[in-house]
């Protein structure tokens, strides 16, 4: 995540880094909604989405799918307030997805469930992607990939996502 970030801002893109784990939800229920509306940081996330033209996701893979703290938060930021359009925080981004995980397919599986998932609530997502197999051997102390070949994907797909916002925005506020 880190490397695309810096990919995406070397193109001059602004970047917001965000791990879901300092955004904690309570799991999706109705009823807790009708009761209390969205959970606090549900509204932060939704602000942040709402805030930022375009999204890199790194996604883990559980059991061959997306996973279910990605899912929850998702499925929480879906949810309108009052007087605001349907799927406002999702309709017209645009998304670049990778993965990294243990395994030999690096969590490749998990990318088609969340390309799905997002192209069904008007997100573009960008058909080029990156997986990275075998995560536990493949990172430098210093945070970096130790394939160069393997890094520079990484950094493109930042970058890439940056200059594609750029020309999709160009006269536009994000
Ligand atoms: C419940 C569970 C299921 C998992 N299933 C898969 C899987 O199907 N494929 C895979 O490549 N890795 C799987 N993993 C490994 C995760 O991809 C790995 O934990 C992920 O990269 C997250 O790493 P982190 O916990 O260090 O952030 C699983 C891990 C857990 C905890």
């Amino acid at each position: 995540m880190k490397i695309a970030a810096a990919g995406a801002r070397a193109a001059g893109a602004d970047v917001t880094y965000l791990d879901l784990r300092d955004l904690p939800m309570p799991l999706y229920d109705g009823d807790l909604e009708t009761q209390q509306g969205l959970p606090d940081n549900a509204k932060t996330f939704k602000q942040l989405l709402l805030a930022h033209a375009g999204l890199l996701i790194s996604a883990p893979e559980y059991n061959s799918g997306i996973s279910g703290v990605l899912k929850n938060a998702i499925d929480w930021a879906s949810r309108s307030t009052p007087g605001e359009a349907p799927l406002a925080c999702f309709v017209g981004k645009t998304v670049a997805l990778m993965s990294a995980s243990p395994g030999g397919l690096g969590g490749l599986r998990s990318l088609v469930h969340v390309r799905s998932i997002l192209g069904n609530i008007h997100v573009l997502v960008l058909p080029d992607q990156v997986a990275v197999p075998r995560a536990h051997e493949a990172f430098n102390p210093d945070g970096a990939l130790k394939d160069p070949k393997q890094q520079a994907s990484i950094e493109k797909l930042g970058r890439d996502l940056a200059e594609i916002l750029m020309k999709l925005n160009r006269g536009h506020d994000p």
